[in-house]
């Protein structure tokens, strides 16, 4: 594991975005870090949960918290998801792999990205645990089925359709940090942009020496092989998910469906009745379409409309355990949390274990995401809170 993330400097996600900035180019930085247009949703993600203060119950006896939850009827060390992560490589060497063996380690589920740098066969081999595959349908329709039966065939538990992705967000950073001209691989093109990552040698030789990642695996186009990096914009662009879609999605997975990507009560009961298993209130981290209400705003929502006839889940602004338990105040049966596993760097997979005081070592930015702390202050009681207890929040205006 990097000394940096190792430091007592490095203990909340926080720190951790800040050892990201520093060890990684700030093309791949921005690319984690960053938002579509004016980052208004993305900021507006966090601040939706700062807003919600806490009612606690005081001088009550306080056994120790029980975290474990289930998810689809899966069970989970506590209700927490590692999002997909697109790319997740660039940041780490074998980066999705690394990803699925942590959370697998720490007993929580992971979620592949068809954007993976990894063959998906590799990351469920790595974890121990469950993994679910997040479909794209980049690459057409044969192509996202072959994606399919190899997601059954390797062992993913649920099928993850995104549906907030029509276009690829407008993601200034990127378009200022040259990411298309340093696809492009075209040295003119790439020349003005190359010097960030010669600044971060260490990075670059690790890259390089992981492969230098040009090609998505998972997303093999029937008679041209694997989908190069260059192609992935017009790629989204032409592989809109519509409702229709899901019908032969269902047909083709038999196992659990979960959408991702729900913004409004409407959209919702639309999952409902297209018989997902659960849903994701998400707005892609505020990657996407930019000006859309935090999550944690639409929660309520969401679940006026379809009550139990679903899972819901939520993501977006997720950076502490107490997120996590106001999102299940409000409702939500677990969270998932992109960027704040991405900003960190996987243990060395000697130093792994599922053991709370190892994991403080092992994994410091799941320590730093455990919601126990936050339960025991203000629930003093042994269970992860349900709906009912929503009484012990208040949300400010
Ligand atoms: C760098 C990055 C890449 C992402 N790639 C994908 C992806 O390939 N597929 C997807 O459904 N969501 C993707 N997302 C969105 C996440 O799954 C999740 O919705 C979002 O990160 C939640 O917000 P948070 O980062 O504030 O936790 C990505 C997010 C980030 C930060």
């Amino acid at each position: 594991m990097s000394r940096s993330v190792q430091s007592p400097r490095v203990i909340n996600i926080e720190d951790l975005r800040r050892a990201a900035k520093r060890r990684l180019p700030r093309v791949v930085f921005d690319y984690i870090d960053g938002g579509a247009e004016g980052e208004l949703t993305l900021r507006a993600n966090c601040r939706a949960f700062e807003a919600v203060t806490f009612r606690p119950r005081c001088a009550v006896a306080t056994p120790a918290c029980d975290l474990r939850t289930t998810v689809l009827g899966i069970p989970l060390s506590m209700p927490l998801i590692l999002a997909p992560v697109g790319s997740s490589r660039l940041m780490y060497p074998r980066g999705e792999e690394a990803a699925a063996r942590a959370a697998g380690a720490a007993g929580i589920a992971y979620a592949l990205s068809t954007l993976s740098g990894c063959r998906l066969e590799d990351v469920a081999a790595a974890s121990k645990g469950v993994v679910w595959y997040q479909l794209y349908l980049v690459g057409g329709r044969d192509c996202a089925l072959s994606a399919i039966e190899r997601a059954r065939a390797a062992g993913f538990s649920a099928l993850v359709v995104t549906i907030d992705t029509p276009v690829a967000g407008l993601r200034e950073r990127d378009m200022r940090n040259g990411v298309k001209e340093l696809l492009s691989r075209k040295l003119v093109g790439m020349l003005p942009f190359v010097n960030q990552l010669l600044t971060k040698p260490r990075w670059l030789m690790s890259f390089l020496v992981d492969g230098g990642l040009m090609k998505f695996p998972n997303v093999a186009i029937p008679g041209q092989g694997p989908m190069l990096y260059a192609d992935v914009t017009t790629a989204l662009e032409q592989s809109m998910v519509s409702w229709d879609d899901l019908g032969w999605i269902r047909e083709a997975w038999s196992g659990p469906i979960v959408i991702k990507g729900v913004h409004t009560g409407d959209d919702a009961c639309r999952a409902v009745d297209a018989g997902a298993d659960a849903l994701v209130v998400s707005n892609h981290g505020g990657r996407q379409l930019d000006g859309v209400a935090p999550t944690l705003r639409m929660l309520p929502e969401v679940l006026a409309s379809v009550g139990d006839r679903i899972e819901v889940l939520l993501d977006g602004g997720i950076r502490r355990g107490s997120d996590i338990v106001k999102a299940l105040c409000f409702g939500a049966r677990a969270v998932l949390a992109g960027r704040a596993y991405a900003y960190g760097q996987p243990p060395h997979p000697d130093t792994q274990s599922g053991g709370n005081d190892k994991c403080h070592h092992a994994h410091p930015h799941a320590y730093a995401m455990r919601p126990d702390h936050h339960l025991g202050m203000i629930y003093q009681s042994q269970n992860v809170p349900e709906r009912k207890k929503c009484e012990n929040y208040t949300r400010d205006a």
